[in-house]
């Protein structure tokens, strides 16, 4: 009867809080990324085991300025997404102001207010942020950056439309304001289409990506492509900080893009997280239709607003989901702090992601929480 109940509990459980990539697509990169390893290690040798290359392994660096068009210099590759956000953060003047869309990346905004950097955030709408927001807060403030996320945002899955994008580019360039784009979910489109490109010239924008989502979290690798003049500044933080990145990952990685491992690995992924996300959308359209922004085409996450669980509703809401099992967290972090008083007036929010389950685990999961907001509604 006990081991009954365990199997059962085990089988109708999910967590939609960590945004993990599927165990299916990390167990089959395990031979490729053992061949790789070995395959860089015996032909860089004690290049890639000793110190140096602070802003990235040469090779890789060339790589990916060949893939932006752009001088290898510009190309600082580093231990992850968040870590090359983080340094260029680090590198901005002590509580500076930054431009950054009303909700993002969790992560990326408690790491910018540890150098004490003030945030405001400008509203979303469906295909990009608000344009006018925009102008008036760059217009009215001293703004050192803006960060966005332009292809399916953390955490709300929305795309900026391209004519969106380079607006935003052309008021930043107005204003003096660097641009940082933040691309990681570029490649993981599922719809069949593909995402634009970003240009980058002289001024920038300023480029973020992380290979942590399209090879795997372990491994962790991210980069950054900033203008010519702001490399000699970055990379003093860069070798203050950390010294050198993990240059095997970034030999391997170098390997993998180069044979075409990774094309067909990315393709893979497409087809994968496809079915994933189509379980997600027809569910969250049947019982949660409005309460969430956009049709979800790519990336990790889709947002939920539960308008019925008000703030004192909250920790019960999340208790009985739990006892359910349904493994969900108010995603408040997520808000910029102009913003966080009006979205808890709206019901609680919370961030839901997709790609490790399976279709039929993504549909119960939401009718779980449907049941659950509706009982305690
Ligand atoms: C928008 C965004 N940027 C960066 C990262 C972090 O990338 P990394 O794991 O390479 O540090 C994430 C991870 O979820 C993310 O959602």
């Amino acid at each position: 009867m006990e081991s009954n109940k365990g199997t059962m509990s085990e089988k109708q459980s999910i967590n939609f809080l960590r945004g993990v990539p599927a165990e299916e697509a990390l167990s089959r990169l395990i031979p490729l990324a053992s061949e790789g390893y070995e395959k860089v290690i015996r032909r860089y040798g004690t290049d890639v085991l000793q110190y140096g290359h602070f802003t990235g392994f040469k090779p890789l660096r060339e790589l990916i300025g060949r893939l932006h068009r752009v001088d290898p210099e510009r190309v600082i590759v580093g231990n992850g997404g968040l870590e090359v956000i983080s340094l260029f953060f680090k590198s901005l003047p002590r509580n500076s102001t930054i431009i950054v869309e009303e909700a993002s990346y969790d992560r990326a905004l408690l790491d910018a207010m540890c150098y004490g950097h003030h945030l405001i955030g400008v509203q979303l709408t469906r295909g990009g942020v608000d344009l006018n927001q925009l102008k008036n807060v760059a217009k009215k403030n001293a703004v050192a950056a803006f960060y966005g996320i332009p292809f399916h945002q953390n955490p709300t899955g929305i795309n900026y439309t391209e004519e969106n994008r380079k607006e935003v580019e052309r008021i930043c360039r107005e204003h003096g304001i660097p641009c940082v784009w933040d691309i990681c979910y570029q490649a993981l489109r599922y719809d069949g289409k593909a995402n634009d490109s970003i240009e980058v010239s002289e001024w920038g924008p300023i480029l973020t990506n992380s290979f942590t989502k399209t090879i795997s979290p372990g491994t962790k690798c991210g980069y950054m492509i900033v203008p010519t003049h702001y490399v000699g500044h970055l990379s003093g933080i860069i070798a203050n900080t950390r010294i050198n990145p993990n240059l095997p990952t970034q030999a391997f990685i170098a390997d993998f893009i180069e044979s075409g491992g990774y094309d067909d690995f990315v393709k893979y992924l497409r087809n994968l997280y496809k079915p994933k996300m189509e379980a997600l959308n027809t569910a969250l359209h049947s019982f949660f239709p409005g309460a969430f922004p956009v049709t979800i085409s790519g990336g990790f996450f889709a947002p939920l607003t539960l308008e019925n669980i008000s703030g004192d509703k909250e920790v019960s809401f999340i208790e009985s989901a739990k006892h359910a099992g349904v493994g969900v967290a108010a995603a408040w972090n997520a808000f910029a702090p102009n913003w966080k008083e009006e979205k808890h007036k709206k019901g609680l929010f919370i961030r839901l992601t997709f790609p490790a389950f399976q279709p039929d685990r993504i549909a119960w999961g939401i009718s779980m929480l449907k049941e659950t907001a509706e009982r305690l509604a």
